[in-house]
């Protein structure tokens, strides 16, 4: 029996921005009981839901290094142990990250707590799975200053790269004092990056958390095969490539699973009408019909209706939505937005709403319940993205039967099948360039399929339902790999 324990800043249900949370909320869940023993351990965040703040039971507290605070509280939850940090002072406020300098040393300490705190836990993991970098200095504690102690030896170490564009950079002078790392960790090619300013000192030289976590573990993956390669390419590395092409062999792309508990419109406590692959046409219409009517758009089942639940940032290919609005507006269609993040494009939907009345509705916040009411009540899902390491929007659209529009990259490559007309096949539309031409085109095709081709579209609603994107095969490659390590 495998001792597993993975190491993680967010977690469905405690506390979530992304899709992060989703996959280590479930997949610890769908792991092979019978082969592993799973446990999260997480920073406890004052903004934790109450529900589960109220539930916690402590397990020890200590002064790790004889000044600083570390309390491991506990609770289980559907037959999984989670452990949480305690420590007011870096997981106090209204969020779980606030600006990159303070995050740095909040996450520093909690990497080095989770160490410090194994020996008094009474769980001792075979395997330690770091998530992203908030997470990947783990596997470089301890395969420095925790080696002398015989405790740790021999755990192994997987590096989990979620989103490469997140690295935890700052310079070498800050992360060494914040850290307490010894130097060898940062000598060029470690920590650091071998491509520097050399005309700067070598304390302003940059310093990066996920690069020591790929260089310090016994295996990195990714959330799927598409990104596994692109991020061994300078365009998508974001300055990782060296170290990835150098780690290849040990690299792995797995695509993330969706937690069905959770994402399935047969049972799904949050939309209007449960349906399935039987009654999906007038289920579907019932939950278009409610959430034109939470959003304050003409109640009309037959309107062509896009969906789009999205942090708003950059890496989400919101310029190119931008971009086609004006002649999207053109056609007969309404666009429903549910998101935050960057005020550039929190500005650019509110104005859109503005403009076009009746026709775009968006919601400005994170509202989990109100994302599951879009993903069962819209036509179509667009995910342009720039980049996309896996993406879980489009599994859960796929699930609704809601037919995703995305840009042929990533995990979005990997994951939805383009429909082709001579062979009805495919469960979505895709386009290879990352233009706002390409864009508008697939959508005018989609909004076209469904006025004129009722049967083609309804046929492949009910080839994109029947879609298993459940951890099914995902955890089962998980499982191979822990157990060979
Ligand atoms: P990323 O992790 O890059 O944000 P993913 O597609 O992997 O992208 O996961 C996003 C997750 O966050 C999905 O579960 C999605 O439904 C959810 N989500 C994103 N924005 C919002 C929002 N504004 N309100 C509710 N859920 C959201
Ligand atoms: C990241 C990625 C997203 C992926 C998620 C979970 O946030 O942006 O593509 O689905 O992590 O792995």
């Amino acid at each position: 029996m495998k001792k597993i324990l993975f190491v993680a800043s967010e977690c469905v249900p405690f506390v979530k921005t992304g899709g992060l949370a989703d996959v280590v909320g479930s997949l610890p869940k769908n792991l092979d009981k019978a082969q592993c023993d799973t446990r999260v351990i997480l920073p406890q965040y004052e903004c934790m839901k109450e529900k589960y703040k109220s539930q916690l039971k402590s397990l020890c507290y200590f002064q790790m290094d004889n000044r600083i605070y570390v309390g491991i509280n506990t609770l289980v939850l559907d037959g999984i142990t989670y452990y949480f940090v305690d420590n007011n002072q870096y997981f106090s406020g209204p969020k779980p990250y606030f600006d990159l300098f303070s995050d740095l040393e909040r996450f520093a300490y909690f990497a080095k707590a989770v160490l410090s705190a194994l020996p008094l836990i009474g769980f001792r993991p075979d395997i330690i799975h770091a998530h992203d970098w908030q997470a990947a200095l783990v596997p470089v504690y301890l395969n420095t200053i925790f080696q002398g102690d015989p405790f740790f030896r021999g755990i192994r170490t997987i590096m989990t790269i979620h989103n490469i564009r997140f690295q935890g950079c700052w310079n070498v002078g800050h992360l060494k004092w914040i850290s307490g790392l010894p130097a060898e960790c940062f000598q060029p090619g470690k920590l650091v990056s071998p491509y520097q300013d050399t005309s700067l000192p070598f304390d302003e030289w940059n310093a990066t958390m996920l690069r020591g976590g790929i260089v310090y573990s016994d295996w990195v993956t990714t959330v799927s095969e598409s990104y596994a390669k692109e991020i061994q390419t300078p365009s998508f590395s974001d300055g990782l490539d060296d170290i990835l092409k150098w780690r290849k062999d040990r690299l792995l792309g797995i695509v993330n699973g969706l937690d069905y508990e959770i994402w399935n419109p047969k049972t799904d406590k949050a939309i209007a009408k449960n349906y399935d692959k039987r009654n999906f046409w007038s289920g579907k219409k019932e939950n278009k019909k409610a959430l034109q009517k939470k959003f304050g758009l003409p109640e009309d089942p037959d309107k062509f209706t896009l969906g789009l639940v999205s942090r708003l940032t950059d890496q989400k290919g919101l310029d190119l939505v931008d971009g086609i609005m004006d002649s999207l507006m053109r056609e007969d269609v309404n666009l429903v937005v549910l998101g935050s993040g960057d005020e550039r494009y929190e500005n650019m939907f509110r104005y859109y709403a503005a403009k076009y009345p009746g026709k775009v509705a968006v919601l400005i916040g994170y509202d989990e319940e109100l994302s599951h009411l879009i993903y069962a009540g819209a036509d179509a899902f667009l995910v342009p993205s720039a980049f996309e390491p896996c993406g879980l929007t489009q599994l859960i659209a796929l699930k609704y039967g809601t037919l995703p529009i995305v840009h042929e990259i990533g995990g979005l490559k990997d994951t939805v099948k383009p429909y082709n007309q001579y062979e009805h096949t495919g469960t979505g539309f895709s386009f290879a360039g990352y233009s706002s031409h390409e864009l508008l085109d697939r959508i005018n095709h989609a909004s076209w399929l469904y006025r004129e081709q009722k049967e083609e579209w309804k046929a492949m609603e009910k080839r994109a339902m029947a879609e298993d994107w459940s951890w099914t095969e995902s955890s089962r490659r998980y499982m191979d790999l822990y157990n060979s390590l």
